[in-house]
């Protein structure tokens, strides 16, 4: 693909897909991690002598302006960091988006309402992507984290007007292919989270790839129910349990270490002043039918520690256990903390990526010193499961 090194921007209309799809409560902007992930894209653009028009969806209004959805309340907290007036337009086609962009100044910049309240967004309808492709002399792919979406703003765009990958855009391939492209080795995956259906394709992908995996959260109790331990009340989808014997099956064929727990942290109750105990899971009796598994042990978590230290690139998805309530957030913070040291001194190169994973690293500190972070959910997923984005796609095209 093409980066914005090599467009001519002078005096061209740049056509923007950003992610601004950021938590916000009560109109505000809680967290601005997304904003500051277009600014060298921005930035870049502005410097070459560029005018910015920025395309972005907000939430699934599904074709209907519904007004809780709509991009304004953004741009307040951009313009700040831009440090620049941002326009806003209250539709990304037709009359206002046109009038906003030609009253736009040299190297100003646009925001362009939600773009999924156009039906013809998500169905990738070639006549929205010409009346998209109305506003900009070039496009300028920005969102990872929404190229796994075959939409007219995320896919259709690059067939219509001569396209570019933007700064995050880049930097998140870049580091994606230094993660499991073409690796160090060896490479050490950490996949946590609830259920092992949602990670089915992921854990699958993995295992070919992988010299070690570590499975925590409470996809791991699954694990361990299907090769028969007990696992009292915890979370667990029985039903899966055959295919995780089969993810089990096809690790050892493939030469990788699979690391579930041994030991765990239960209690009766989700609370931070619940009594908990750390159980043998081998032990028999040792989990009773009220226990419910919220971490990994201390002997696991020492066996994960061991591992990060082995390896020379980890790839990190999903917390080992339920972070978000105390004490059950240590064996996450702590290997997040060894990873990021090591990842720090360069002796690690240590990815990210997936909502909660982020929400984990951030509690734990640490996202700063890990060499990379996703911004995205599910586009980080589509892609550790080995699957083609169709918006990184069109750019390669
Ligand atoms: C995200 O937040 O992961 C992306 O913006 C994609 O949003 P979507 O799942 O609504 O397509």
């Amino acid at each position: 693909f093409r980066t914005l090194d090599e467009a001519d921007l002078a005096g061209k209309r740049a056509l923007v897909r950003v992610d601004f799809n950021v938590p916000m409560e009560g109109g505000r902007v809680t967290d601005d991690t997304r904003l500051r992930a277009a600014l060298p894209t921005i930035e870049k653009l502005r410097k070459g002598g560029a005018k910015v028009v920025l395309l972005a969806h907000f939430d699934r209004p599904k074709g209907k302006r519904v007004p809780e959805m709509s991009l304004q309340p953004v741009v307040e907290p951009l313009a700040r960091l831009v440090g620049a007036p941002v326009a806003f337009a209250d539709d990304c086609i037709g009359d206002a988006a046109k009038a906003a962009i030609d009253a736009l100044p040299p190297r100003g910049v646009v925001l362009l309402e939600n773009v999924r309240y156009h039906a013809g967004e998500e169905k990738n309808d070639p006549e929205f992507a010409k009346a998209l492709a109305a506003g900009g002399d070039l496009y300028v792919n920005d969102a990872f984290s929404a190229a796994h979406r075959a939409h007219a703003s995320t896919e259709g765009l690059a067939r219509l007007l001569p396209a570019y990958a933007g700064e995050q855009m880049r930097r998140e391939l870049e580091a994606l292919e230094m993660a499991l492209g073409s690796p160090k080795r060896p490479v050490m995956g950490i996949v946590g989270g609830a259920k092992v259906s949602t990670k089915l394709d992921l854990l699958n992908n993995l295992v070919g790839k992988l010299q070690y995996l570590a499975i925590g959260g409470g996809m791991a109790n699954t694990f361990r129910y299907a090769q028969g331990y007990e696992i009292g009340g915890s979370l667990c989808e029985k039903e899966m349990a055959d295919t995780a014997r089969q993810i089990l099956d096809k690790a050892k064929a493939a030469g990788c270490h699979i690391i579930l727990p041994t030991d765990a942290v239960v209690a009766e109750q989700l609370a931070s002043d619940a009594a908990t105990r750390t159980v043998e899971l081998s032990e028999p009796g040792a989990m009773g039918p009220q226990d419910k598994i919220f971490d990994v042990g201390p002997k696991t978590l020492a066996q994960i520690l061991d591992a990060i230290s082995e390896a020379a690139t980890l790839v990190w998805n999903g917390p080992l256990g339920v972070f978000e309530v105390q004490p059950f957030d240590r064996a996450t913070v702590e290997a997040a903390q060894h990873a990021a040291r090591l990842a720090k001194s360069g002796k690690l190169v240590a990815v990210a990526g997936g909502g909660d994973t982020v929400a984990a690293l951030n509690a734990a500190g640490v996202s700063g010193d890990f060499t990379f972070v996703s911004t995205a959910g599910g586009a980080f997923l589509e892609w550790m499961e080995g699957k083609t984005l169709p918006g990184v796609a069109a750019l390669s095209k």
